[in-house]
């Protein structure tokens, strides 16, 4: 049952309309440039179709936060719109300011601005509910400029920040095409997985695992867990594998003793329902190396999953009917350590199931490998939707809720 106005339920001729965006895109460090924007991709439909319908189209974006290196001005972002676009995306150096309001004032029918980096302004990053956000000045100095907020930041939908929950409150509003495609592919996939569903856990950080695995299988919305990455070797290391001295150093400020005891707790509790690497590959002499779990410690570090390992859980996936991944399976931008992501996610997109990747750098991974087009579906979300796994409510969503009761 719908619960929140999509775009065919405003009148949108003529209409300055507050689009919000998540187009965080992940830069070159050297020279800040953007290195892949899939994310400004996924938005193109829904802005060509509010230029389609002579709406006035005004962004709001982030990008980073304040005090990270790739905290930098929208500029770039609203060029490479422009490109996907074919159509000139103004910009202005300013969100609330007279700058802005001017130029939105000035916008034709079909016009796109895009505003400054949200995250510059210091209401948008306040630990406040929806009614407090309503009431920032962000919220207060917009709402008289625009007649619709139109939401299409899945990615920032578990952010309660006042450019994502607090225009809702105040304005008739609606989700842009991408959001509500993630919205209900998620809620079709995942609210009753095709049997067996296993879900491919990896990346870099380990702490945030645990309440996963025990939410996932303790709610049967997966059957097998498998875990690669840091994931898998901090949970063999919980086990009481010796990995070496190289892996030990990644994994040292992941292994507090909370997160050793909650990995402990989840093998105890799902037993083999969570799947391990047999082996692990390591560099040595220049070269891809397998060691087998029985063989450690090795002085290397465990840069991927070894061959064993992504034949065993190859075959796991290719007979799956769900299936799931967030975060890869080694250091997939290295040479020869891309292998396992890569064959992983091969036996997803081989398998006669519905297939889901999600997060910036599995999506960054499957782009390299050009896979993207292979799965069922791909997220732009990471956090988010890692909190939608969780089944906690998203405040982005939760505003948009609000939203449709209340106009
Ligand atoms: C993301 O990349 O996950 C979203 O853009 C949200 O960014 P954040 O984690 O900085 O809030």
């Amino acid at each position: 049952m719908k619960d929140f106005h999509t775009l065919e339920d405003l009148d949108l001729k003529e209409k300055t309309v507050l689009l919000r965006v998540d187009i965080n895109c992940p830069l070159d460090k050297g020279t800040l440039q953007i290195i892949n924007d899939s994310r400004i991709r996924r938005i193109v439909p829904t802005v060509r179709e509010l230029m389609g319908k002579k709406a006035k189209v005004v962004i709001l974006a982030h990008q980073s936060r304040k005090g990270k290196w790739d905290f930098i001005p929208m500029e770039q972002h609203s060029k490479r719109l422009s490109e996907h676009l074919n159509h000139c995306v103004q910009y202005v150096n300013d969100i609330i300011g007279n700058d802005a309001k001017e130029r939105i004032r000035s916008l034709s029918a079909g016009d796109v601005l895009m505003l400054e980096n949200v995250r510059g302004l210091e209401c948008e990053t306040l630990k406040l509910d929806m009614n407090g956000h309503a009431d920032s000045e962000l919220v207060n100095e917009l709402v008289p400029f625009i007649d619709y907020y139109i939401c299409d930041a899945f990615g920032a939908a578990h952010r309660s920040q006042c450019s994502l929950v607090g225009f809702p409150v105040k304005v008739r509003s609606a989700s842009g095409r991408l959001m509500a495609k993630e919205i209900y592919a998620l809620r079709s996939i995942f609210g009753e997985p095709r049997r067996p569903s296993v879900f491919v856990l990896g990346g870099a950080k380990f702490g945030d695992v645990s309440p996963m695995i025990d939410h996932v299988l303790g709610s049967n919305t997966a059957d097998t867990v498998i875990l690669t990455g840091l994931a898998g070797n901090a949970f063999l290391s919980a086990r009481g594998v010796d990995l070496g001295p190289g892996s030990m150093e990644f994994l040292k400020e992941e292994m507090t003793p909370e997160n050793v005891n909650a990995a402990k707790d989840m093998m105890t509790r799902y037993g083999q329902r969570i799947l391990l690497p047999a082996d692990v590959a390591v560099e040595r002499n220049g070269k891809r190396v397998n060691v087998r779990v029985g063989d450690l410690p090795v002085p290397e570090a465990a840069l991927d999953i070894g061959d064993d390992s992504i034949e065993k859980f190859g075959k796991v996936l290719t007979s799956s009917r769900t299936s799931f991944m967030s975060g890869p399976a080694g250091l997939y931008e290295k040479e020869g350590f891309g292998k396992g992501t890569k064959e992983l996610m091969m036996a997803m997109t081989e398998s006669k199931g519905q297939s889901v990747i999600g997060g910036g750098h599995t999506i960054g991974a499957a782009d390299m490998f050009d896979m993207t087009d292979g799965f069922s579906y791909v997220s732009t979300a990471g956090g988010a939707l890692e909190t939608f796994l969780l089944g906690k409510e998203l405040p982005a969503v939760e505003a948009l809720r609000y939203s449709f009761k209340k106009f």
